[in-house]
């Protein structure tokens, strides 16, 4: 190689270290799973069926207990076979709620019904995709562990982890109307460090209504909106969550009165005024557009917005008016691309779908170390996992102990799963990532200085180019200079280097 070429290759080395991150040369692995449809499947909106494919498979690799023969999930073996042994109840099975290995029954209670809510709502999806099959084992495998943790009448287990089972006296729904009210959490205080009930009052308006549905008994229906009065519900301004169901309730009400015959204005009032006042007044958006809420979106961040967003699309065929149907769709959308890539941070929010995906989400089975440090990256790719998000000024770090952004969990699934059954059917163009480049971008100061360096050494280059023979004659008069001290004066002189 000739002396003077090598300005030019450091400048190249330079100019590619700074125009890309190291996201941007990871090769994501190839799925290879079955029940996924592949990229080359001439299939309408194939890119969304694969979303709402991976996100069941995200739920089979949270299946604890004994797996069945055809478990998908490589690395997920049988694990935690002794819970309940200790109460003499068998509790093995159903799901760990998050990174971790405890399994609630509050927060997979919710999870469980989301899905399947957006299972009735767009089943077509599932169909489109393949999925029914896959979904009802994912219901299945949930369900069937709630009977479990609900032995008897008035007996459920609500947490089992780290060796802790704690319980809490309930009959289904008649157990909830047991007075004096009180809310899960209050007898089960451990949970509470993770997944405390703010308030019961929404539960009982919620499973009334479901169960309305589920049994066309008209009491029920009538017993949601005695509690709404009860309990001066109208007016509810929380996120909908595992926590708070009563917006999600308001939207069910408009559905259920249309649907028995009655007149859903006094409904569509109320859950309009609802999903407004987030929009407007309880929440905001990022800079990015990302639904933001103080508070509740300080933790898991796509979480809130997910649930409205999912909340939006079932709400828009009830609305009062389609333009304000229209608005509401626009704003579920919003916040499905900006999950799916359109972010400052050019990252979709789900493992495994491009390179930009999160590469080290806070899942022990997934890192497969023992040291949450080592090794460096993920050995396996959960995918399908939607992780908590990035903060209010829609930063995200890829960083598997930062849990509130990077933990993925039951509950962060469920409304992305109701809306990837949409999009199966009704989106327009695939999903926002098919068409971002590998890379995110660098953080500014970085960046600022990885230009000036290069510019500098770029400079430095182009004169020692330009100069090079000038440069090579001094090199070689300083050679001859040396060796002519060394050797004998006026001794014969070799060329250069
Ligand atoms: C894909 O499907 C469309 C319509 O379903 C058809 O017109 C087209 O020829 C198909 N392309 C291939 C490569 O099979
Ligand atoms: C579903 O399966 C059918 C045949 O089994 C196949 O033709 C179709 O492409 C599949 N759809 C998807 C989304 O994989
Ligand atoms: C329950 O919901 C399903 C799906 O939306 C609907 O078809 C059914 O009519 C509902 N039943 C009642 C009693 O509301
Ligand atoms: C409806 O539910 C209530 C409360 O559980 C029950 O008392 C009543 O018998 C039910 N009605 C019918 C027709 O099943």
């Amino acid at each position: 190689m000739k002396q003077s070429d090598w300005p030019v290759i450091v400048v190249l080395i330079l100019a590619v270290i700074s125009s890309h991150t190291a996201d941007a040369s990871y090769a994501l692995p190839s799925a290879d799973i079955p029940g996924i449809p592949p990229d080359n499947s001439n299939i309408t909106n194939v890119e969304y069926c694969k979303l709402l494919a991976y996100s069941l498979y995200f739920y089979e690799a949270q299946r604890s207990g004994k797996l069945p023969s055809n478990n998908r999930v490589s690395w997920r073996h049988d694990s935690a076979l002794k819970d309940g042994d200790d109460v003499g109840v068998d509790l093995t099975g159903g799901y760990y709620d998050a990174g971790d290995h405890i399994k609630f029954t509050f927060p997979l209670s919710w999870s469980l019904t989301s899905v399947s809510w957006g299972a009735l709502e767009w089943f077509q999806g599932y169909k489109a995709a393949n999925q029914t099959e896959y979904l009802r084992a994912m219901l299945q495998w949930g369900t069937d562990w709630l009977m479990k943790a609900h032995p008897e009448k008035n007996v459920l287990y609500a947490q089992v982890g780290k060796g802790d089972i704690d319980h809490n006296y309930w009959d289904l729904y008649a157990f909830a109307e047991l007075q004096p009210f009180a809310k899960y959490s209050d007898s089960i205080p451990d949970s509470k460090e993770f997944y405390g009930s703010s308030r019961f009052n929404d539960d009982l308006v919620w499973g009334a209504l479901w169960l309305y549905n589920a049994t066309g008994n008209t009491t029920y229906f009538a017993k949601a909106t005695d509690y709404i009065n009860q309990f001066s519900l109208i007016g509810s301004e929380e996120v909908i969550n595992w926590d708070d169901k009563m917006g999600a309730a308001f939207i069910l009400l408009v559905k259920f009165a249309q649907q028995a015959g009655q007149d859903p204005a006094k409904w569509q009032q109320v859950t309009e005024n609802y999903l407004d006042a987030m929009i407007t007044s309880n929440c905001y958006l990022t800079k990015g557009h990302l639904l933001y809420c103080d508070g509740d979106s300080d933790e898991a961040s796509l979480n809130p917005a997910l649930n409205f967003a999912f909340a939006c699309l079932v709400y828009a065929p009830l609305a009062s008016s389609s333009a304000k149907a229209q608005s509401y769709k626009n704003f579920a959308f919003s916040q499905i691309d900006y999950t799916l890539g359109k972010n400052p941070m050019k990252t979709p929010y789900v493992v495994g779908v491009h390179p930009n995906s999160p590469r080290n989400p806070h899942h022990s089975g997934a890192h497969g170390g023992t040291d949450i440090t080592k090794p460096k990256n993920n050995l396996y790719v959960i995918y399908g996992a939607i992780v908590g998000g990035p903060d209010k000024k829609d930063k995200f770090l890829d960083d598997r102990q930062n849990y509130i952004q990077s933990e993925v969990a039951l509950d962060y699934n469920a409304p992305f799963q109701g809306i990837m059954a949409y999009q199966v059917v009704n989106a327009q163009s695939p999903p926002f990532y098919v068409n971002v480049p590998p890379g995110r971008p660098k953080n500014k100061i970085g960046l600022i200085i990885g230009l000036v360096v290069g510019a500098i050494v770029f400079c430095v280059a182009c004169l020692c180019i330009w100069k090079r023979k000038k440069i090579r004659a001094f090199l070689k008069s300083d050679y001859k200079h040396i060796h002519l001290k060394q050797i004998s004066p006026g001794g014969e002189m070799q060329e250069g280097i």
